[in-house]
């Protein structure tokens, strides 16, 4: 089965084409995200506005990449929710185009379905049952993976996203938009134990997290270094918050593992490229004699060929949609 997907859920337009869900094809991808870096963050009017502008192109060239004629595919995969509204609709009315002029199936993907699907891609003997951490710039769920179209989430964060909160960290540190990868270069000459942060849990949710206490800790001990007249070590400060972040990262990651004894263990999502969390949870799954799945890095960020992937699970469970279909800022897993 020859599926394109389509991913226009935030600042990426991406689009894919795989062939029986886990052999990708090609996958492009077309960030717009040194366009947002001049203003801190994503501004959603301009985000609908370049994939407007982009996404036929990029339809056109992983098409051609793939060596695939429009009469070779035989559906529409797409992503419908979670992200920004106006930026969803651009892909889904692409999609539904597509799928009404030739006569495709049209297949509604959820974007953390799509990312715990990069896995797939990249280790092509894993299978549910699984534990998945997904931790990007809007989410961060333990999931606990049952079937391909399956899931239990297990915990998520009550207020900011992990990559949100390297995001703002980041930006409190002076550098570019989107921080992450900056704050993960940078820790990388900084002691992760120099400065104490906050790593936060909770009785009613042991796999719940909280990330805007330790975004705000390290905004506190910048104003408090400041007014003292101290030099600040950003890199100290860097890697001291990835470790706190990290740190609750890893050892809820394991505790859901053992919880549900699931030896199996992935991480999805772009913060997922994180070399210091890749580091602490291979140590800590060695120890526990757990096997982890790790996404290689272009799979982490958002792309189509992890919608496409997962696309295929869908249809072979008959999840498809008619030409109603819209688009939603939020929706369960
Ligand atoms: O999955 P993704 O591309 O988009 C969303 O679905 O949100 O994730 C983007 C997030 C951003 O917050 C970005 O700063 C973060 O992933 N990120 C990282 C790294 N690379 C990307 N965070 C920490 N370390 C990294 N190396
Ligand atoms: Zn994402």
């Amino acid at each position: 089965m020859i599926l394109l997907g389509i991913e226009t859920s935030c600042d990426e337009t991406a689009a894919a084409v795989t062939l029986d869900g886990r052999k990708v094809l090609s996958s492009v991808v077309a960030s717009q995200a040194s366009l947002h870096s001049q203003y801190g963050g994503v501004v959603p009017e301009i985000a609908s506005r370049k994939h407007i502008e982009a996404i036929s192109s990029v339809v056109k060239e992983a098409l051609k990449q793939a060596k695939v004629a429009l009469s070779d595919i035989d559906g529409i995969a797409v992503t419908y929710a979670p992200g920004l509204i106006g930026a969803l609709l651009v892909g889904i009315n692409y999609a539904k185009g597509m799928s009404l002029s030739l006569s495709l199936p049209l297949i509604p993907v959820h974007h953390i379905r799509g990312h715990i699907a990069s896995n797939y891609i990249a280790y092509p003997d894993l299978e549910p049952p699984f534990i998945c951490l997904v931790a990007s710039g809007g989410h961060s769920h333990i999931v606990f993976v049952k079937g391909y179209c399956e899931f239990e989430v297990l915990g998520k964060t009550r207020d900011d996203a992990a990559g949100e909160a390297f995001d703002k960290v980041a930006r409190v540190l002076g550098l570019p938009y989107p921080g992450g990868i900056h704050v993960d270069r940078l820790s990388l000459s900084g002691r992760p134990d120099a400065v104490h942060f906050p790593r936060v849990n909770f009785d009613d949710g042991p796999y719940d997290f909280s990330f805007s206490g330790v975004k705000t800790a390290v905004i506190n001990h910048i104003h408090t270094m400041n007014q003292k007249g101290q030099g600040l070590n950003k890199a100290d400060i860097a890697a001291s918050f990835s470790a706190a972040v990290c740190d609750v990262l890893v050892e809820k990651l394991v505790a859901a593992s053992v919880y549900k004894k699931i030896k199996n263990v992935a991480l999805a999502g772009g913060v997922a490229a994180n070399s210091m969390l890749r580091r602490r949870l291979l140590k800590a799954c060695d120890e526990k004699g757990l096997s982890l799945y790790l996404p290689p890095f272009e799979l982490c960020g958002d792309n189509a060929a992890m919608i496409a992937c997962q696309g295929y699970y869908e249809a072979r469970d008959q999840n498809f949609a008619d030409l109603s279909l819209n688009g939603y800022a939020s929706r369960s897993l």
